[in-house]
């Protein structure tokens, strides 16, 4: 990852508060700007990973890799992707998330664009705006649990924090086959109904998920499992494409202030996330900033993203681990290694912050850009997520509605639109909306997790980027089962 070249020292939030208010405040909606574009070239392909030592993956990637290539501009830059599709056989797209895209450029295929054929190609064009934390990925099918995807980082012109370094964490669950859809896995007793997924019997029976920050645990057993939902059997858990055994690792010195944007891609895991030796400051949410806040564990779902910044202070050898919210797996690693420290951090248990300390909750969460005020919506959407084996093994609902079948929520431009969303599910919904920040809370973000067992969850939005843009749940097997809408502006 690139050495960010930034002031050294000084105080975290830089510079006066009043003034950064205003410098970090979202930039207006502008037409894309004239002059040269960023070019970029991704080729969607078959690639083979070594994962670990011995393990490789035979799959999907872009360009050759797994991950795929980081993209990186400034803010305000015009970035130029074209997608060449090498794939057998089968169409693909490629989407921007969390990027407020003109619809066009939005990549879902049936709402804004046909996929694009095997040996198409198409060129995606917007203005890379604003700053933030972003990932791409295929939004054709299940093939992001194939791991077409990628890391996008658009740099700050003013940043709101100051550091020393920066590195870019992919967490991903790794299957080792091609995936399958949630009603297969059932048939075959694959997956979590089976005894073959990671959890062991009954593991991904997924009755157990503990939401965001703890503390709503249940009892599991064949009850919860009956609300529950199925999973697919993982091979592991992976960041930047190494599995545990033989993590990446990451470079720090003394005194360096490091910054880590942890992005979520994957298919059906939600991680807590901890450092040995290491608090985290976090400085972000989704790309969007917030006041630092400093914890010693977070929880990232599926289509999140989390700046920390870590105070590098304690020399040695650290692990950074992401743990699956149930513990039902080996969990994800890398190594934090200061400069000219020898030996493995493999050998450590887990980081205590895994459990004890204190853990961020989206309470903690403070904008420090200008929110959207709250309250007094032209439209409000109340909307009950529910399905797993509660309605039938594989079907996942919004409002009761199953996509594509599920009449559009139309909006029109210039609304204030909110909306209201409860859990009657024994399993996690990460919800994620295109083409849009929300306000939740006090907080911009575009992926909201809604807990289990009755979690609420409620964002509101001003509807001014007009088109066809769709709603969802990013754990990739209930969006593929229907937990999905479109927003569609009238
Ligand atoms: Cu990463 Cu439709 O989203
Ligand atoms: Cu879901």
């Amino acid at each position: 990852a690139a050495l960010a070249g930034l002031a050294v020292g000084g105080p975290l939030l830089a510079g006066c508060r009043d003034a950064d208010r205003a410098a970090a405040a979202l930039p207006a909606r502008r037409p894309v700007a004239d002059g040269p574009a960023r070019e970029v070239r991704l080729v969607a392909g078959p690639v083979e990973v070594e994962l670990a030592p011995g393990r490789v993956w035979r799959t999907w990637g872009y360009n050759g890799q797994y991950p795929g290539p980081e993209i990186r501009v400034r803010e305000g830059e015009r970035l130029r992707v074209t997608v060449e599709n090498d794939l057998p056989g089968v169409g693909t797209t490629v989407h921007w998330h969390g990027v407020p895209v003109p619809n066009p450029m939005d990549g879902v295929p049936g709402l804004t664009q046909e996929p694009i054929p095997p040996g198409g190609r198409t060129v995606y064009e917007f203005e890379a705006t604003p700053s933030g934390s972003y990932m791409y990925h295929s939004h054709q099918g299940l093939q992001l649990d194939r791991g077409l995807l990628g890391p996008l980082v658009v740099e700050e012109t003013t940043p709101h924090v100051e550091y020393d370094r920066e590195h870019v964490l992919v967490l991903d669950d790794v299957l080792m086959d091609a995936p399958r859809p949630l009603s297969e896995l059932v048939e075959d007793g694959d997956g979590g109904m089976g005894m073959m997924g990671r959890g062991g019997m009954m593991g991904r029976m997924r009755g157990r998920d503990r939401g965001q920050g703890g503390g709503r645990e249940r009892g599991g057993g064949m009850m919860d499992g009956m609300t529950g939902g199925v999973v697919p059997p993982y091979a592991g858990l992976a960041v930047n494409g190494r599995l545990p055994e033989a993590p990446a690792e990451f470079e720090v010195r003394r005194g360096e202030r490091v910054r880590l944007r942890l992005i979520n891609p994957g298919g059906a895991t939600t991680y807590r996330v901890a450092m040995g030796g290491h608090r985290m400051t976090v400085t972000h949410t989704d790309g969007r900033p917030v006041e630092p806040v400093t914890v010693d564990r977070l929880t990232i779902g599926m289509g999140e993203r989390y700046d920390v910044v870590v105070e590098a202070d304690n020399p040695g050898v650290w692990p950074l681990v992401a743990a699956t919210v149930e513990g039902d797996s080996a969990p994800a690693r890398a190594v934090l290694r200061y400069a000219g420290a020898a030996g493995s951090s493999l050998r450590d248990g887990l980081p205590e912050g895994l459990q004890g300390g204190r853990a961020l909750r989206y309470g903690d969460l403070q904008s420090v850009e200008t929110l959207p005020a709250e309250g007094a919506p032209d439209r409000t959407f109340d909307l009950r997520l529910s399905g797993g084996m509660m309605m039938a093994p594989d079907v996942w609902t919004m409002g009761g509605e199953a996509y594509p079948d599920a009449a559009p929520l139309e909006v029109r431009e210039g609304e204030r639109v909110r909306v209201d969303m409860s859990n009657m599910s024994m399993m996690l919904h990460p919800m994620h909306l295109h083409g849009h920040f929300f306000r939740t809370g006090n907080v911009l973000k575009d992926t909201v997790q809604v807990a289990p067992h009755m979690g609420r969850a409620s964002f509101e939005f001003v509807a001014d980027n007009p088109g066809r843009w769709f709603f969802h749940c990013h754990n990739l097997y209930h969006l593929h089962a229907g937990m999905a809408r479109e927003v569609r502006y009238v």
